[in-house]
């Protein structure tokens, strides 16, 4: 069964705490965290992600997975370790070269927190391959970072079966997250190629029922 992880980033500020909880009474796996600054993507979200993530943390005991849509990833990787997130997942084109990938790396893993990396949809498999033995979770944009809302990529595809067959082949342990206009048919797409968590906004913020539209994610 996949695990569904609520992308918060289009939670409206003035009802984000009846939203929050009506998502964890959905039974969401994970609240997505999407940080933006404005300069890796055009959105700035910092501050209200921020400002939710602390709201978060005080109501909930639902793990925090963080997605970094940022230049500086060493800042936001030491401000966001305090937060105790289950994970913190960075962008592989944020990197400069192979040092900024393992530091990066052996920073987060160093707080005791869940190493994710993320690809664009541009980005090939080819390119993290070096990288999954080290990490917990590599993130398959199938949308371009920077906005909910958007449409389902199809090759994200055949990108979560490459790593899929390359993890099973060399017995990596790395789950596979796709995340971008996932909703009840491109979910069983991804399920098929084999992903492991489901990132999903606007499916389910825009459910009336919350709570029906993850079991639908959810759903074998
Ligand atoms: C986009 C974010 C995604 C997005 C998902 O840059 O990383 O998490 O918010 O939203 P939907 O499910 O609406 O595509
Ligand atoms: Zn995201």
């Amino acid at each position: 069964m996949v695990e569904v992880s609520v992308s918060i980033l289009s939670v409206q500020q003035e009802n984000a705490i009846r939203t929050f909880y009506n998502l964890e009474e959905a039974k969401v796996n994970y609240f997505h965290i999407d940080v933006m600054d404005g300069k890796f993507v055009e959105q700035d979200t910092s501050s209200i992600m921020r400002e939710y993530t602390e709201y978060l943390k005080q109501i909930t005991n639902v793990p925090l997975d963080v997605h970094l849509m940022v230049e500086d990833v060493e800042a936001y990787i030491q401000s966001y370790s305090a937060m105790e997130p289950n994970s913190i997942t960075f962008h592989l084109e944020s990197a400069k070269n192979r040092e900024d990938v393992l530091k990066w790396i052996h920073l987060i893993r160093d707080f005791g927190i869940k190493v994710g990396i993320s690809i664009k949809p541009n980005t090939k498999v080819e390119e993290i391959i070096p990288y999954l033995p080290y990490i917990n979770v590599c993130l398959v944009m199938s949308v371009e970072p920077g906005y909910g809302g958007q449409t389902f990529q199809e090759e994200a595809i055949s990108k979560i079966e490459e790593l899929k067959e390359y993890r099973d082949r060399e017995q990596l342990d790395f789950l596979i997250e796709v995340d971008g206009g996932i909703d009840e048919e491109t979910v069983s797409l991804v399920k098929k190629a084999g992903c492991d968590i489901v990132v999903a906004g606007t499916y389910i913020l825009q459910a009336k029922d919350k709570k029906e539209a993850v079991a639908i994610l959810k759903k074998e």
